[in-house]
């Protein structure tokens, strides 16, 4: 079961990481992420232990990519890698609404298990969307993973398989998260507001 988060500490200096003096508490340590992702790694090959082909993990840029990273090597199956590019963001802290995809998969997705990632789940548009098309395309299932769950803003209903943890209303940053395209690098999860 996703870990529910209730206490965020507000990051005081953005750009901090533990890395940097100044560093605020991250709301999710670096320790914390890895713990949680290797346990939705044996989660998610233990679902899948008897496919018979790779399970198809398909990534939502740009967010996911770190999560995604990690959770494939979490991964005790073989697995295969595609990209889908969606942004509605575009450089605020709140969901436009208007969500723009980019980019699809290259590969066909007909009669294979497909496993989409996803770094934060809020109005729920841009996973619901991309779910809606990758049905489309003849996969064998369907599931989705997201690093986290901020139900608090949720405009379309999403049923997330693997979640990692559930968190307030609270913009966040790191560990592939960004605001206007900055902090992605930091290795822990900060609140920004
Ligand atoms: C963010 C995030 C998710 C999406 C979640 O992407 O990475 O993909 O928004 O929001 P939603 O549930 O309200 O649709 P963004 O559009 O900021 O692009 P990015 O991944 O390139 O940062």
């Amino acid at each position: 079961m996703a870990e529910v988060l209730t206490k965020p500490i507000p990051v005081k200096s953005l750009g901090a990481s533990a890395d940097r003096p100044g560093a605020g508490k991250p709301m999710i340590s670096s320790t914390r992420i890895a713990r949680r992702v290797r346990r939705l790694g044996r989660q998610i090959s233990e679902t899948y232990s008897d496919i018979e082909t790779p399970l198809v993990i398909v990534v939502i840029l740009k967010g996911a990519t770190v999560f995604a990273a990690d959770l494939l090597r979490s991964l005790s199956i073989p697995a295969e890698l595609e990209f889908v590019r969606a942004s509605s963001y575009h450089g605020g802290t709140t969901s436009s609404g208007r969500l723009q995809l980019a980019h699809m998969v290259d590969g066909t997705l007909v009669g294979r298990h497909v496993l989409l990632v996803e770094d934060i789940v809020d109005s729920g548009l841009t996973v619901n969307v991309i779910a809606k098309r990758i049905k489309r395309l003849g996969p064998a299932s369907l599931r989705i993973a997201a690093l986290l769950d901020r139900p608090a803003r949720r405009v379309v209903e999403v049923k997330i398989d693997f979640c990692g943890f559930v968190i307030p209303d609270r913009f966040v940053i790191g560990y592939g998260l960004d605001y206007a395209g900055l902090y992605r690098e930091l290795p822990h999860i900060y609140s920004l507001t």
